[in-house]
């Protein structure tokens, strides 16, 4: 059983890593709301129990709030939990708290690797341009499902000393994932993030365009506090500080996405 393409949802892009804190949620948040000012309609799809991504949109994680959990578990149709967010054109499928045992009870489950891909076959609500998943940082169930769902993954690499380390795996993992459950995955690219102004990261950045070449983006987002900051006040830093040197280089990453879409 393969993949199924579901047709009111444009692209879909899952946002991995296995390492942690490495600005895959940063860049989920803010490369949606990017795309979302350049009048795409997008949805980002929190997948992370820690739910940082619906935190950072400003939106609460209540009790009995329906979300990711939700699809995955007790079968609620996608469109009836796409909550809106206070961003024009950008949408969110939170992460309620009991995601985190999501991922145990998805055992048992038949065809567990494509709850998610089935869930978004079956959408008939508005159709979105655009569709972020933003992973937990592990190579679990949860992360397998949204890359089974998915038509490209984007890595985000921390522009620090232990940067490729594990890397190797993710690749080894969405080979697997190619061949075995979903043959639509595409390696869409690694974009930098955090990058300082100093010598090391000079050369992690060489190191990684020397041995993935043009997989890496041309764009990179430097370290910038505003992009810090930016969650504490629900929103996208474009929102907190438009000029901020965040702002503008998920902007350009945004472009640079839909250009690298075109020319596939
Ligand atoms: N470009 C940046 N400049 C400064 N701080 C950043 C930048 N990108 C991310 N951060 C901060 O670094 C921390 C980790 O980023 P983020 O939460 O996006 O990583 P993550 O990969 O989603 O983490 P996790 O694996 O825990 O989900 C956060 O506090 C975030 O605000
Ligand atoms: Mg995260």
């Amino acid at each position: 059983m393969f993949h199924v393409k579901h047709k009111a949802l444009g692209p879909v892009f899952t946002i991995a890593n296995q390492k942690g804190g490495v600005g895959k949620t940063t860049t989920c948040i803010n490369l949606a709301a990017s795309l979302a000012a350049l009048n795409k309609r997008v949805l980002i799809i929190d997948f992370d129990p820690q739910g940082n991504a619906t935190s950072g949109l400003g939106v609460e994680k209540v009790k009995n709030q329906r979300g990711s959990y939700h699809v995955l578990i007790n079968k609620v149709a996608l469109a009836d939990v796409v909550v809106e967010t206070e961003c024009e054109d950008l949408y969110l499928i939170p992460a309620s708290m009991d995601l985190a045992g999501a991922e145990v009870e998805l055992v048992g489950v038949d065809k567990r690797e494509y709850v998610l891909n089935q869930a978004m076959a079956a959408y008939t609500g508005e159709p979105f341009d655009y569709v972020l998943i933003d992973c937990p940082p592990a190579l679990n169930l949860l992360t397998i499902n949204a890359l089974t769902a998915s038509d490209h993954l984007l890595i985000t690499l921390q522009a620090e000393f232990y940067a490729l380390e594990g890397l190797t795996q993710l690749i080894d993992t969405v080979r697997r994932i190619k061949t075995s459950l979903n043959p639509m995955l595409k390696m869409h690219g690694i974009l930098l993030t955090m990058v300082g102004h100093n010598n090391l990261a000079r050369q992690v950045e060489k190191e990684v365009r020397d041995y993935f070449g043009q997989q890496v983006y041309t764009n990179m987002i430097p370290r910038n506090i505003r992009l810090s900051e930016a969650p504490s006040f629900g929103v996208p830093v474009m929102y907190h500080d438009i000029h901020s040197s965040g702002a503008q280089a998920y902007l350009k990453v945004a472009q640079e996405l839909m250009h690298r879409i075109d020319v596939g």
